[in-house]
């Protein structure tokens, strides 16, 4: 298969924020990897390309996973009774020290890597561990698979207790240069971004460093922020001259440009002043709600966030989140924006299923430029679906399908993805 060519199916994208569009059976062109748009009737001059009619099953744009861990998906599911910090030192760092042992890191991450080229993200940015030999052969793994991520080997100069702490800033910061040379021109659907884990496995030297370091070399960052009460308190007493978390990574000149934005994950703790140094920046937020959730962090105001016009998308952030499953975190971030709502506050109306949608496919996509819709001059990353099993005791329309698919996972069955044109998934 090249990469032109049209589908026919049951086609949802958005067209805005509030606003899915949809084809009954209607036509989409993807020429040289790039979306020409959807169509009822096919357009006279795209008639030569080949054409893959996939009858009544749904073609969707791929989604953009914007926060996930590989080395913690070989624990996913186990250990959610504790909160984050407890969370870390008893289960993540145990498991992510083990990726020194490489017989260890290829099969996991084999497996990783499998399961994300077999979901509904097209689109991942993925923390590895310390360890550039095994973050280099999860790029490798990821490179094979066709998704096109971003992928950070991790820094972490202190509390990671045994055996998952660099020696020192320095250490981490040529171990960070000696990732970066060993993977130079090495891939082209897989690149590097700066990871600092989160401030308290961070000295202010090994952040000051990180940031010049992006400046240098124009290398995004990614991080989490204000996930937890505890961890708040924390960075506090660990950067006092700070007026925020968010001021603290700012401190350090980590917080992104548009150009080169920063993704910080969580944000549930964040007001205003976070709001504004996200703002300013032009950072992303990544909303992990089933980890926020699991890790009964709390709920992250998104609607606020998005009247503010901070760039929001969905991350699964296994293994805090329990699954890769897009569907999932989507349906998590519905319902925790109601609780919202009811519980915590009646001026911040909930989510709609629009506005999700938008946020996992458009919303987290425009991270990786124009990706994430079917309109004209995107790149076409699509998956298609059968979900015959949810809709044959009555008539139901595209959005209708969509949203109890959304809803009901268990049904919906992934037939064919593409990324940017290419067929990844059969
Ligand atoms: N904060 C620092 N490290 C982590 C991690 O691995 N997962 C989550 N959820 N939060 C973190
Ligand atoms: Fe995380």
């Amino acid at each position: 298969m090249n990469e032109s060519f049209v589908l026919r199916g049951g086609i949802a994208f958005s067209e805005s924020e509030k606003r899915i569009t949809t084809y009954y059976r209607g036509y989409l062109v993807c020429v040289d990897g790039i979306c020409k748009g959807a169509f009822t009737e096919l357009p006279e001059q795209y008639r030569g390309l080949q054409l893959y009619d996939y009858g009544e099953r749904l073609i969707i744009p791929g989604m953009t996973d914007l926060h996930v861990h590989a080395p913690q998906y070989t624990f996913r599911g186990i250990g959610m009774d504790e909160e984050l910090l407890e969370w870390l030192t008893t289960y993540t760092f145990p498991e992510e020290a083990k990726y020194s042992d490489m017989e260890y890191a290829k099969k996991a991450y084999g497996y990783f890597a499998e399961d994300l080229r077999r979901c509904f993200t097209t689109r991942a940015v993925v923390f590895g561990t310390m360890h550039n030999e095994a973050t280099i052969n999860l790029m490798d793994q990821l490179e094979d698979t066709g998704v096109i991520t971003y992928v950070g080997k991790v820094n972490m100069d202190r509390n990671g207790g045994e055996g998952l702490q660099e020696e020192s800033a320095e250490a981490s910061l040529q171990a960070t240069l000696d990732w970066l040379q060993a993977i130079e021109g090495r891939y082209k659907n897989t690149k590097p971004i700066l990871t600092p884990r989160f401030i308290p496995s961070c000295s202010d030297d090994l952040m000051r460093g990180l940031g010049k370091l992006s400046a240098e070399r124009d290398l995004r960052i990614q991080s989490h922020l204000s996930e937890n009460q505890s961890e708040v308190a924390w960075v506090k007493e660990l950067v006092p001259e700070s007026t925020s978390y968010a001021n603290a990574y700012e401190l350090f000149d980590t917080m992104g440009s548009a150009e080169l934005p920063t993704i910080m994950a969580h944000c549930v703790y964040s007001g205003e002043e976070e709001m504004s140094i996200l703002k300013k920046h032009g950072a992303y937020i990544a909303h992990c709600a089933d980890s926020n959730m699991n890790l009964t962090s709390g709920i992250a105001p998104i609607r606020k966030f998005l009247d503010a016009g901070i760039k929001v998308g969905l991350g699964t952030d296994v293994a805090a989140g329990s699954s890769m499953n897009m569907l999932k975190t989507m349906l998590i971030t519905l319902q925790a924006s109601k609780m919202y709502y009811r519980l915590v506050d009646t001026d911040v109306k909930p989510l709609s299923f629009e506005e999700v949608f938008y946020l996992a496919t458009a919303g987290g996509g425009e991270y990786f430029g124009k990706v994430g819709t079917f309109k004209d001059g995107y790149e076409f990353d699509a998956v298609v679906i059968d979900d015959s099993k949810m809709y044959s005791m009555r008539d139901m329309s595209i959005r209708e399908r969509i949203e109890r698919m959304c809803y009901n996972d268990a049904d919906a069955i992934i037939k064919d993805k593409f990324v940017k044109g290419k067929k990844v998934y059969c």
